[in-house]
């Protein structure tokens, strides 16, 4: 964040800057301009950014910002800052310009990038939108994804093109109009790309190519206003889905990569709780439990079409039990079988014991591969420990 911000200043201070190799951006055909003498349209967008996403305070983004047409207004309405990510450092330094101009040069940053490699840690950012661009990324699943990977989790984003709801019904007719005519004209080809890319099932496709676990695709169009929801245009919203999520809230479950192995640890204050877990990104080749309690009467993990069970005695030299229930069917899942599993002890340092983990310690567990060879979209984790 220190370095975003040290950059934003730099750019707000040395004025205009020469145009970036970046800005490859080959602009919407000519003919745009006439839209100019249209109302403006970014503050009805502004507020349909607001109504769907219901952002919270804090670290904003305009992707593909140009100018700020959509941050200004946006700093406008709420006073909340926002970030303008752009290839075109030309384009933002105009918006920089603009915002002083206005008295909100402590409001508006920008950031030189593009959407396929975005200079932003993972689960950042609280609101990211983005008008009139994806259409110009060189590759928009590969910018949705990294949308994806820098909102911060319960976060939303609105990418997309359009006039807004509340855009005035004549002045949404008027440009409908004129796009069509443009696209009998002289540049027909480039006018007809140009509504293709807007249309919500190439949105839908590239939100699919992405893998987005959850989204809407809203409007029907560059030359269609019929959607109430949007108006003129075509959005795409989603939200990013917290990977875990745990039964009560004291429990915690925190994740490490080492390698090829994910090692999910889990601490229950009260010794009986669950967790979901739903990876984005899909399964590791190894996927280590770790659970922080002293005993477990009862552990299991269950993908929807199967469930392991696991209990560890607390008599009878705390011997493990390991049960599979495949189709309906519970079998012990003895060494040999695809699902066993060792349930390991290990004390405070980490270091294997007989038994059971002791204070500090825990309980481990590698799970089977068989668990995952239908590539389930979450585990459904739940403990019981009566040791306390
Ligand atoms: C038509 S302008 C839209 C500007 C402004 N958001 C608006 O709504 O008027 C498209 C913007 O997308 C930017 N752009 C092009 N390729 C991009 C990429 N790969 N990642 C992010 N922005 C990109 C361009 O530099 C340009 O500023």
């Amino acid at each position: 964040m220190k370095r975003i911000l040290i950059l934003a200043a730099a750019l707000a201070l040395s004025g205009p800057l020469p145009p970036s190799p970046a800005a490859h951006e080959p602009g919407p055909p000519k003919g745009l301009g006439g839209e100019r003498s249209l109302p403006d349209r970014y503050p009805c967008v502004v507020d349909d950014v607001l109504r769907y996403c219901r952002p919270e305070k804090g670290f904003w983004i305009d992707l593909g910002a140009g100018k700020g047409q959509v941050a200004i207004p946006l700093i406008e309405k709420t006073g909340n800052p926002v970030v303008m990510l752009d290839p075109d450092a030309e384009a933002m330094s105009k918006g920089l310009e603009i915002a002083r101009e206005k008295g909100l040069q402590d409001r508006l940053l920008a950031l030189v990038g593009v959407a396929e490699k975005m200079p932003l840690p993972d689960n950042s950012v609280d609101l990211l939108v983005s008008r009139g661009s994806i259409f110009f990324w060189d590759d928009p699943v590969r910018g949705l994804r990294e949308v994806y990977r820098v909102l911060r989790p319960g976060a939303k984003a609105y990418i997309g093109g359009g006039a807004g709801s509340g855009y005035p019904k004549w002045a949404a007719e008027k440009l409908i109009g004129r796009r069509k005519q443009l696209m009998e004209g002289d540049e027909a080809p480039k006018w007809k790309t140009f509504v293709e890319l807007r249309r919500p099932e190439q949105m839908q496709a590239w939100a699919e190519g992405a893998k987005l676990p959850q989204f809407e695709v809203m409007g029907k169009g560059a030359i269609s206003a019929d959607d109430p929801r949007v108006g003129q245009g075509v959005w795409l919203l989603f939200e990013k889905k917290p990977e875990i999520t745990t039964r009560r809230p004291e429990d915690r479950l925190t994740v490490r990569t080492e390698g090829d192995t994910v090692i999910y640890s889990i601490t229950s204050p009260s010794g009986i709780g669950g967790a979901t877990i739903s990876p984005w990104e899909g399964w590791p080749k190894k996927v280590v439990l770790r659970v922080h309690l002293r005993g477990l009467e009862s552990f299991t993990a269950s993908t929807g079409s199967i469930d392991l069970r696991a209990s560890v005695l607390s008599h009878s030299g705390n011997r493990r039990l390991l049960r599979v229930v495949d189709d309906g069917k519970e079998t012990p899942a003895d060494r040999g079988n695809p699902y066993w599993a060792e349930i390991k002890a290990l004390d405070a340092k980490g270091e294997p014991v007989e038994g059971l983990p002791g204070e500090g310690g825990c309980f481990e567990m590698t799970l089977p591969a068989a668990l995952f060879n239908d590539n389930p979209k979450s585990l459904t984790l739940g403990w019981i420990d009566f040791y306390r």
